[in-house]
């Protein structure tokens, strides 16, 4: 038995022991059991899954050949500052699985970076491929369910100049890259996202401009970026995530969902498939309400898609009060470090929403609050599992709950400044320091009740 087969004869062992559940379930015509046959109880279902969640941009640190390293460095960048080191989570890999399953957690959501295991069009890094077999393992070791994100925004820099998700072949390279990535890894995952929040374009277009200003929207003011960005790279076709044209990259990357999808099941045919979306409490706001429209227009195309999948990502943060387009938060809210409502309950409303919308079993992928306050994060999820456990005891099929994030990390273009993490980081020493937050959504985790 070669190096490659041990490996993977001890991981499929591991499997059996850590996740054995979750797999086995899968494998069955059905693809997981039905509410129905777990018990009705004090607490959440048996075998719950319990984690928080990173992005590989957000936290490898040093992830030189993606597009979001190129803009962080331009001489005029709408970035805070660069991702740098990051948490330097490339390297600390270990430290951080021990560090979640110590504090009680099941469950491991991360992304592998498309920009690292292809970074020149058509080369495959087997070396990159393999640390994430590490990772997986490590996972494994702990006792943590991998939920492993294809593409978390950040693509190759040769993809972003070539016209990332507005090129016409971006779904085949997408899919090509699927494929290769479920060979090397997916007996080791257990479920799989093609992407993370690919409706954020149309989402954005429902903001009015910044803090309630007259001037102009978000949408503009991304695309005189993109051309300042060109114009800096000497690139016309360059497009990061969030430059492209919203109706041209949806149509690509609907396309580039249902090819990766039968990539990677033609890779492994058992692995369960899905996306994550970026799902707001929309709630109706005065008579000319357009919410239905925005629902529509944001997430219609990819709940109707979910519905052939294996299961539904539900990532939400807040609500936002629908008039003809979103309007500003009332004077007397609380805002988060984001500017966003604090609105715990949003997360109630969006899965019974996603859930009945796509008839499939959801995974609260993302739910979280940025702020330098832990008490706030603390009240923050006791409202938000409340409410999730309100939908459970109505029937609705939840699979999970993964907090956004374990670790404090780069939060795009606004640096390091918004603290998301259960975690704490120092910036110099990359020393890490679990908050009350941790200690008491892990002991959640470990009793499986509120
Ligand atoms: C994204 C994360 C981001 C988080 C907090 C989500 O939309 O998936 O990458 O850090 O929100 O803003």
């Amino acid at each position: 038995m070669n190096r490659r087969e041990l490996i993977q004869k001890s991981a499929q062992l591991a499997i059996g022991v850590a996740v054995g559940d979750s797999l086995l379930r899968s494998q069955g015509s059905s693809l997981l059991s039905s509410p129905k046959d777990r018990p009705a109880a004090e607490g959440f279902p048996a075998k719950f899954m319990w984690g928080a969640a990173t992005a590989a941009h957000q936290v490898e640190g040093n992830n030189i050949n993606s597009d979001a390293w190129l803009l962080e460095h331009l001489p005029h960048s709408m970035y805070k500052e660069p991702s740098g080191d990051a948490c330097d989570h490339y390297h600390l890999y270990e430290q951080d699985t021990n560090l979640l399953a110590d504090l009680g957690f099941n469950a491991y959501r991360f992304s592998i970076e498309w920009a690292r295991i292809e970074p020149e069009k058509g080369f495959f890094s087997n070396a990159e491929l393999e640390h994430y077999r590490r990772v997986l393992e490590a996972c494994h070791r702990r006792g943590l369910t991998p939920l492993v994100t294809y593409s978390h925004f950040t693509v190759p820099r040769w993809f972003a100049l070539q016209g990332g998700w507005e090129n016409a072949e971006s779904a085949d390279l997408f899919a090509r890259y699927c494929e290769k990535a479920t060979t090397h890894l997916g007996d080791l995952i257990a479920y799989s996202a093609t992407f993370n929040e690919p409706d954020i374009l149309h989402l954005l277009r429902w903001m009015g401009s910044p803090g309630g200003s007259t001037g102009p929207d978000i949408v503009t003011t991304l695309a005189t970026q993109n051309a300042e960005v060109r114009r800096q790279l000497n690139a016309p076709l360059f497009n990061s995530f969030l430059s492209a044209e919203a109706q041209k990259s949806r149509e690509n990357m609907l396309g580039a969902h249902s090819k990766g999808k039968s990539a990677i099941k033609s890779a492994r045919g058992n692995l369960p498939v899905g996306l994550t979306l970026a799902i707001e409490d929309d709630q109706p706001a005065g008579p000319d309400s357009r919410f239905a429209e925005k629902q529509a227009d944001v997430y219609g195309p990819w709940l109707k898609l979910a519905r052939q999948d294996d299961f539904i990502g539900v990532q939400t943060y807040t609500r936002q009060r629908v008039g003809l387009k979103n309007l500003p938060t009332s004077e007397n809210a609380e805002l988060t470090q984001m500017g966003y409502e604090f609105y715990p309950e949003a997360l109630e409303h969006t899965v019974r929403y996603a859930s009945q919308k796509t008839g499939v079993p959801v995974i609260v992928t993302e739910n979280g609050i940025g702020t330098e306050n832990d008490a706030r994060r603390v009240e923050y999820i006791r409202r938000a599992l409340a409410g999730l456990k309100r939908c459970i005891d109505d029937g609705i099929d939840v699979r999970g709950y993964i907090h956004w994030s374990l670790l404090d990390n780069f939060e795009w273009i606004f640096g390091y400044v918004p603290k998301f993490g259960l975690v704490a980081v120092d910036r110099e020493t990359q020393k890490r320091t679990a908050k009350p937050s941790a200690t008491m959504l892990g002991k959640i985790a470990k009793s499986n009740s509120l």
